[in-house]
């Protein structure tokens, strides 16, 4: 059976699709993570049924949008690569192959810190797990620009420049939340 061209733009609206659910999953989870571990500062009787609240929100959206993004975001890259096998001979999907793998064990570590966190046996502290949810941005803007430029990845310096520009940006937006949360402890604690 041979498909009609058009599939091949199905397939890859589709894989966008899945991208988009597959990452805000991944990026709403361990912000969730973060409200779990630092419900341990809440006042003792909050304790218990905040972390249960969190733990089950967690297995929602990790079982009901973040695992479906990435089936669907896989599955419809399987169509891709099926109607353009050439694409595999390919530099620049051999690099993306590398970092969707890495994405995937990012995704699977997930499960298991949900996991932790549910049996109270988690040793990540909010800090470190606020550092852990900076690792997807890092695959979706290399990835990105694997799939956009393809062999012709940018290396000038205007790129350099766009790329200091988003991490002075990125830093920026740190700086800022790691500001208000100081002051909101210190407010709570005068
Ligand atoms: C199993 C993993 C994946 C495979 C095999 C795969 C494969 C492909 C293929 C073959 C295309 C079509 C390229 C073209 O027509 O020029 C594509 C497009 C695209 N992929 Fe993936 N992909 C995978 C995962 C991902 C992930 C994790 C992301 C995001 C982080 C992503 C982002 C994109 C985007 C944005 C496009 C559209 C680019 C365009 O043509 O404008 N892909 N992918």
């Amino acid at each position: 059976m041979t498909l009609p061209p058009e599939a091949y733009l199905w397939f890859k609206s589709l894989h966008i699709i899945g991208v988009v659910v597959w990452f805000a999953g991944l990026f709403y989870l361990v912000r969730l993570f973060i409200y779990h571990v630092e419900a341990n500062e809440l006042e003792p009787t909050l304790v218990k049924p905040f972390k249960e609240q969190y733990a089950l929100m967690e297995k929602r959206l990790a079982n009901i949008i973040t695992t479906p993004g990435m089936v669907l975001t896989i599955l419809m890259a399987v169509g891709l690569l099926i109607m353009q096998p050439q694409f595999l001979l390919q530099r620049w999907m051999q690099f993306k192959l590398f970092f969707v793998f890495t994405l995937l064990v990012y995704h699977l570590y997930c499960y298991r810190l949900m996991r932790q966190l549910s049996n109270n046996n988690c040793n990540w502290s909010g800090r470190q797990l606020r550092a852990l949810n900076e690792l997807p941005t890092l695959f979706l803007v290399i990835v990105v620009l694997l799939v956009i430029f393809k062999n012709q990845f940018p290396t000038s310096a205007a790129t350099w420049l766009i790329v200091g520009l988003v991490l002075f940006m990125a830093a920026s937006i740190q700086y800022y939340a790691r500001w208000r949360r100081i002051r909101e402890e210190r407010l709570n604690a005068s």
